[in-house]
């Protein structure tokens, strides 16, 4: 079975689509798939979790422009979705991935040595689902670890001087990236000023955050996941139950709060400083399916 982990935005969604850097995570929880000789294309995937995810004819559409980016014959593909679809922990591009290496594997042509041809086929993949993507989830799915990703540019590895405890919480419910980021751009059209003086925020946010996680400074980074959460709810990309769950997690100690992915429903993430039991619990007794994730420490 080949594998890819899916993915959470610690800064930047959204404006990354302008071209502002963001920093992303790839996280344990992801997709793994398994290719065969078919006479046709044929992906079947097992889902996991209570969201809805894309109509079954994208999935056909996307599924061809992968095998098309790799120059691969029709195969039998079967996957399985580790996370909920359409939650922001990029579940289709672990997918995409996951699929990209498995077509490879079977091609007799070990993904290891292939990242390009993942990453390329990932996105024709991710670009049916989501019309305009920046390409940030399928690289953070591609390469794992914390990354600084520029829109246009090879991902960077960012250092990370103390290893991250992140509590992940469905706020709900399943959202589409394509129309969120319709929304923004819209919003962008009408009050450009408004957008761009956003973007401009969270472009400073994502300087900071990157030497706070490089000192290990939890909570500096806590604020700053904060302010972009403000920021995010200027972009009318929060809702009254992501904002729920950023208080829940704030009173119940977690240095800072904020959606994560597109938001309109989907994921939040807490930053941790120690045990993430008083979030999670929190969450739960409130309704919330959540769990946690570790960013690990890198030289
Ligand atoms: C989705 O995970 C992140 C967005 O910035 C869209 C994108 O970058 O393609 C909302």
């Amino acid at each position: 079975m080949a594998r890819a982990g899916g993915k959470i935005i610690l800064l930047g969604e959204h404006a990354v689509v302008y071209g502002v850097p963001a920093i992303a995570a790839g996280i344990a929880r992801g997709a793994e798939a398994e290719a065969s000789t078919a006479p046709r294309a044929v992906l079947e995937i097992e889902r996991l979790g209570r969201f809805r995810s894309g109509e079954p004819h994208d999935t056909a559409r996307a599924f061809s422009a992968l095998l098309a980016a790799l120059s691969a014959p029709p195969c039998a593909v079967r996957a399985r979705l580790e996370l909920p679809p359409g939650c922001g922990l990029g579940g289709s591009a672990a997918l995409g991935v996951a699929i990209a290496r498995a077509v490879l594997d079977h091609l007799g042509t070990p993904h290891e040595a292939e990242d390009a041809r993942v990453l390329k086929a990932t996105e024709a993949w991710e670009t049916v689902f989501h019309g305009n993507p920046s390409g940030i989830d399928a690289a953070a799915a591609a390469r794992g670890g914390c990354i600084q990703f520029r829109r246009g540019h090879p991902p960077e590895p960012l250092p990370v001087k103390v290893a991250l405890t992140v509590a992940i919480c469905l706020a709900g419910p399943a959202s589409s990236t394509r129309e969120m980021v319709a929304g923004v751009a819209r919003l962008r059209e009408r009050r450009p000023q408004v957008v761009d003086k956003a973007l401009e925020g969270i472009h400073a946010l994502v300087k900071n955050a990157r030497l706070a996680i490089g000192a290990g400074d939890l909570p500096a980074l806590g604020r700053l996941l904060d302010l972009n959460q403000m920021l995010l709810s200027g972009l009318f990309v929060s809702t009254e139950s992501i904002e729920r769950c950023c208080s829940l997690a704030r009173d119940a100690g977690a240095l800072g709060a904020k959606l994560t992915g597109a938001g309109g429903g989907g994921a939040v993430l807490a930053l941790i400083d120690g045990d993430a039991t008083p979030v999670l619990d929190a969450w739960h007794a409130a309704g919330f399916e959540a769990f946690e994730t570790r960013v690990a420490a890198t030289p």
